[in-house]
This record gives C-alpha cells, sequence and structure tokens, in this order.
C-alpha cells in the first residue's frame, strides 16, 4: 500500500449551494482511487453541509476562513507558521471545485481574492476543475457564459453541469454533473504531466544505496534511502520525461509509469544502467554507490573468532563508463546529458568540481551530508548545482521540490547543449 507521501494530492474546494452535500461523495471517489483529498470550504457552503462531514472524511482539518473566525488563531499561518493561503496553494497536484457556483466562477474569473478559496486560488499553480452548478437562468447568464470562458482560456477544466429537474423547482442545465464524472475529470487532469517541459527525455536516474555482501548474511551499505532519486524519478515523469529508475533496496513504492530496474550491488547497477544507457537521454546518479567491495563473497557465514579484516578492491565508477561510452555513441543523437551527485561531509565545493571533471559529467549536485535534516534518509535536501561554469545554491527544502529545482538545470543544460556534439574535451574526463 503506498504513504500518503506517495499519493496525489487534491483539494476540494465547496462552494454555497444545495448540491454542497454531493462534495463528500466526491471526496469519497477521489480516495478511492487512492488521493490524499483536503478540503476548503466557503462560508455558504458551510450553510448547507458542516465541516465536520468533511474533516471526519479526509482527516485533514478543513479550511473555512481566512482569519480565523472559525477558532484558529487570527494568525493567517499554519501549523508549520507558514502562510497558510500559500501553503495550501502548494499542496495540491490538483484543485476541483464541486459545486462550483455562479459567484465563485465570476470571483476566479476577475481575480478576486476576499476569503479564502479565492485567495488560494490566485496563489496556486495547480491545475483548476470546476463543475458548476446553479439555476438554470444563472448558467445561462451571459456573464456566467463569459466567466466560463475566461476560465477556459486560462486552462480552467470546466465539467459542465447536467440537465434536470433543478433544487430551485425549475427544469433545465445547471444540476452538479455526476460525482464519478467530476471524479473523472480529476483523475486525468492528474495523469497529465503539469509542465510536460522534459517531454522527449528518457531520464535513467540511479537511486538509494547499494550493498556489497561480505558473506551470505551481511553486506557493506550506506545511509542512502533512495527519497531523492525517487523523488527525482517522481518529478521527470510527471514533466513528461519517460524514465527508467535504476534502485538500489530501499522500503520505497516506485512511482508510477516508471520503468523499474531493482538492482542491489554497484556491480548490478553498472550493468543495468549500461543495458538501459542507448535508451537514455540524460542520466542523473542519484545513488550512493559503494566505492568498495569483496573480490569474493565468503561462501560460508564468517565465524566470529579474534579480529577479522576485509581487504576490498574498488567498484567501477559507473558515471565515468557511461561519459565514455557516450563519446562513441551516434553523433546524429542528441548528447546524452550526465549529472551526477557528490555527498560531502561540509560544503566543498573545490572537491565537487573535482569530481566533476573526474567523472567528466555536465553537471554535479553538492549535498553537505553532514548537515541534520538534510541529505540521507531526509524527506528535506539543500544542493549547489555545479556545471563547468557556474554554481547554483538551491536552498533548504522538500527533496520533491529539490527535484524539480535540480530538473530545471537539466532543461537549461539541454538547451545549452541541443546544438553541440559531444566534443572530446566534454566526453572524456579531466582526472582521476
Ligand atoms: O537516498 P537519500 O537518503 O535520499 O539521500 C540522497 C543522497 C545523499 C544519497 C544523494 O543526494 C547523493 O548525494 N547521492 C550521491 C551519493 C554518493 O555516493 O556520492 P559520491 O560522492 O560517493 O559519488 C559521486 C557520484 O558518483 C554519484 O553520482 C554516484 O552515484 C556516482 N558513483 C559513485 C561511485 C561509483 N562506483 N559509481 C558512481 O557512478
Amino acid at each position: 500500500m503506498s504513504s500518503s507521501a506517495d499519493k496525489r494530492r487534491v483539494t476540494v474546494g465547496v462552494s454555497g449551494g444545495i448540491a454542497a452535500y454531493k462534495a463528500a461523495e466526491l471526496v469519497r471517489e477521489l480516495q478511492q482511487h487512492g488521493v490524499d483529498v483536503r478540503v476548503i470550504m466557503t462560508r455558504a457552503a458551510q450553510e448547507f453541509i458542516q465541516p465536520l462531514t468533511f474533516s471526519s472524511l479526509t482527516g485533514h482539518k478543513v479550511i473555512t476562513a481566512m482569519w480565523g473566525e472559525d477558532g484558529q488563531p487570527a494568525t493567517g499561518l499554519d501549523d508549520q507558521n507558514q502562510i497558510e493561503h500559500i501553503s495550501e496553494a502548494q499542496w495540491p497536484d490538483a484543485i476541483v471545485i464541486a459545486p462550483a457556483t455562479a459567484h465563485v466562477l465570476a470571483k476566479m474569473a476577475h481575480g478576486l481574492a476576499d476569503d479564502f478559496l479565492s485567495t488560494m486560488l490566485l496563489a496556486t499553480t495547480a491545475p483548476v476543475i470546476v463543475a458548476p452548478a446553479m439555476n438554470v437562468n444563472m448558467w445561462n447568464h451571459p456573464a456566467t457564459r463569459a466567466n466560463l470562458e475566461l476560465l477556459q482560456t486560462r486552462g480552467v477544466t470546466i465539467v459542465p453541469p447536467d440537465s434536470g429537474y433543478l433544487a430551485c423547482g425549475m427544469t433545465g442545465s445547471g444540476r452538479l454533473a455526476d460525482v464519478q464524472t467530476i471524479a473523472q475529470a480529476v483523475l486525468s487532469v492528474l495523469s497529465q504531466p503539469v509542465h510536460p517541459d522534459l517531454a522527449g527525455e528518457t531520464i535513467l536516474v540511479t537511486a538509494g544505496g547499494t550493498r556489497e555482501a561480505i558473506d551470505p548474511v551481511r553486506f557493506l551499505g550506506n545511509r542512502s534511502s533512495g527519497k531523492m532519486g525517487y523523488a527525482l524519478a517522481e518529478a521527470a515523469r510527471q514533466r513528461g520525461a519517460e524514465v527508467i529508475l535504476v534502485s538500489a533496496p530501499t522500503s520505497l513504492t516506485p512511482p508510477e509509469r516508471c520503468a523499474f530496474v531493482p538492482v542491489t550491488s554497484a556491480e548490478e547497477m553498472r550493468a543495468a544502467v549500461m543495458e538501459h544507457l542507448p535508451a537514455a537521454t540524460v542520466v542523473v546518479g542519484a545513488a550512493a554507490v559503494a566505492d568498495f567491495r569483496m573480490p569474493a563473497i565468503a561462501p560460508e557465514k564468517l565465524r566470529r573468532e579474534g579480529s577479522l579484516h576485509l581487504d576490498l578492491e574498488p567498484t567501477e565508477d559507473i558515471l565515468r563508463t557511461v561519459v565514455e561510452a557516450r563519446s562513441m555513441a551516434d553523433a546524429a543523437r542528441p548528447c546524452t546529458l550526465v549529472v551526477a551527485f557528490a555527498a560531502e561531509t561540509g560544503s566543498s565545493i573545490s572537491r565537487a568540481r573535482q569530481k566533476l571533471l573526474a567523472k567528466g559529467a555536465d553537471a554535479i549536485v553538492l549535498n553537505d551530508v553532514s548537515q541534520p535534516g538534510i541529505g540521507f534518509d531526509s524527506d528535506r535536501n539543500a544542493a549547489t548545482f555545479i556545471t563547468r561554469d557556474h554554481e547554483i545554491d538551491i536552498p533548504e527544502m522538500p527533496k520533491r521540490e529539490m527535484a524539480d529545482r535540480i530538473l530545471d538545470q537539466v532543461v537549461a543544460l539541454r538547451a545549452a547543449t541541443s546544438t553541440e556534439q559531444p566534443s572530446p574535451s566534454r566526453a572524456g574526463h579531466d582526472a582521476g
């Protein structure tokens, strides 16, 4: 079963109409498709249905007001002391307003921000779906039609209302669309790449910490959880890339729609990377690969008889092998970009730059793994993205966001190199 961190996130905005009670069914329907749902209600919506219904269904606090009218402290800050309408705007992968009244549609179209829902809608970059429900004359009114057209041109998905007998006693269009239809529209938006700026790329990501067997029960390992690599794979997939995730053992669920290649040792990772390299246009080495291994694995469990000395041999440098292979690749195809990671204790740009040159990579992401709360096995990271001619600091943030920031730099690198072919100096390595 996937954890809540793996789930797609949807905020349901409920505005004031008789169909507000159907939003509870929508929440359940989305949850049945594995979606983590939060609810924001307008003041008018609370005349039709209680926030308690939604907090019981979702397990999340239901936001009902901007400034504490609902018993929250009147600070506008959330539990993490962040500005709540901004943090809520960044949380979802999609927002659906159901039912959406004529009033809410008008506010969205004209950028009004006079309550939590409308303010959050202005602050979000997530895709928005609206399911209008209203009286037939309000639905047909030129103002409503113009507002909907405006919203449509801005990329808002409209789930049109059904026709039939309306709560106001009239018959015609205006009845909230079927809950399953609204849920399908949301799921379809969720399955589309958010920013398809990596469409056409095939990104091979290595993740996790490799294990080098000592004997049948012991291995040499490291503290990598795979979170950074999996976040990169998920982000790349959502931006339209094909993704091959070569993963050492982790406890994580692989992101959806990725080709998943599980491996254990550095040698297995090298073999898998080289097997899939011909398809890859970008290789990102987020894995913590063992630098040493046993020349031969003891066939039986080693006994505790005095001290034990292990003679280790170096493993092959996977990324350097990738860089060497790309220099021999078909000159007609775009150069495979290679992005390494450097796990350092201390923020040593010069050591990371040496690694960049030694591997012949295009960029290296330096993360200081001695800092508490970031790096190994944490949900957050801070890094410096280093190329041969520049450095960009990426401040501390969740790994999923950092993945997007790193991929932004990959997009920029691709733009800079798309006209170049690999030159001997780029393709080769300068040291080590
Ligand atoms: O997995 P998490 O818990 O989320 O933690 C993320 C991370 C800290 C592991 C990740 O952000 C990171 O820094 N990964 C690289 C760790 C590492 O092994 O660094 P390194 O300096 O030893 O290696 C430099 C680069 O060479 C890396 O891209 C590595 O994948 C690659 N390498 C290393 C050894 C080897 N034999 N072959 C390689 O290709």
